[in-house]
């Protein structure tokens, strides 16, 4: 039913993401907000120590993430688009699939415009700009990793256009957002939802509750994930390198197929 030779025409699928884009609204953060952020980034640099692939710790320094207070979207891609091609857009909330897949699919990061409260420093309903760009900008100043999203938003927007959208959504999940990889020997987190979670960073390399089963986009891709609790299972990568590597050789038809 689906012909290798359509790959390219899947993966270049333009979508119209633009007007789910708002002004950050940097100005009207309080003092609180700011707060808020340098508590949760302080709280969160010293938990996660050298548990985390050495490159998301030299994403945190070269994107001078350490400043005080919540970064400013228009000086945080004064740094990473010169790197890497990747910008970030505020957005307020959650976006849809096929708008998220097409933002990565073009090197756009969308960052929720808002941070949570004190009250509700480990509680969210909504991924803040604390999860979006502590988790996830770090790695994309990685050149390799920022490919990586980017193909990943290539894939989604292919398969959600075969009306298979779950596959790349398990896919990103369990890699993204909540994979593990080894690194010199050692477990360290990958994904952005782990490093940027208080209680699910150390419970996902130390419970000894939960599954942890090599990576491999098969097993991705047929894995189901939870959103509102701790995952049940992590996919562990031989190393960032492999992860990146099958990700980047995986296309549309080989996706539809798995
Ligand atoms: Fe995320």
């Amino acid at each position: 039913m689906f012909r290798p030779e359509d790959d390219q025409a899947m993966l270049d699928r333009p979508t119209r993401w633009q007007s789910y884009v708002v002004p950050q609204g940097w100005e009207i953060f309080t003092a609180e907000d700011h707060s808020v952020w340098d508590l949760l980034f302080a709280r969160q640099v010293e938990l996660l120590g050298s548990r985390v692939v050495s490159p998301f710790l030299d994403g945190i320094d070269l994107l001078r993430l350490s400043h005080p207070g919540i970064p400013e979207l228009s000086e945080l891609n004064a740094i990473l688009e010169p790197r890497t091609g990747w910008r970030t857009v505020a957005v307020p909330g959650l976006v849809p699939d096929a708008i998220f897949f097409a933002m990565l699919a073009e090197r756009v990061f969308p960052v929720g415009n808002f941070i949570r409260t004190r009250e509700q420093l480990d509680y969210l309903e909504a991924p803040d700009c604390f999860h979006d760009l502590f988790g996830h900008i770090p790695m994309l100043a990685h050149h390799d990793f920022a490919e990586m999203v980017e193909h990943v938003g290539r894939l989604g927007q292919a398969a959600i256009g075969a009306g298979e959208g779950h596959r790349v959504a398990e896919l990103y999940w369990h890699s993204v957002e909540f994979g593990l990889a080894m690194e010199a020997g050692e477990l360290k987190i990958l994904g952005a939802g782990l490093a940027s979670s208080f209680g699910e960073s150390h419970f996902s390399l130390e419970s000894k509750e939960v599954g942890r089963l090599p990576f491999s986009v098969e097993l991705a891709v047929h894995t189901p994930y939870r959103h509102d609790a701790f995952q049940p299972r992590y996919l562990v990568s031989r190393s960032l390198e492999s992860t990146v590597d099958a990700i980047l050789g995986l296309t549309p038809s080989r996706l539809l197929d798995l």
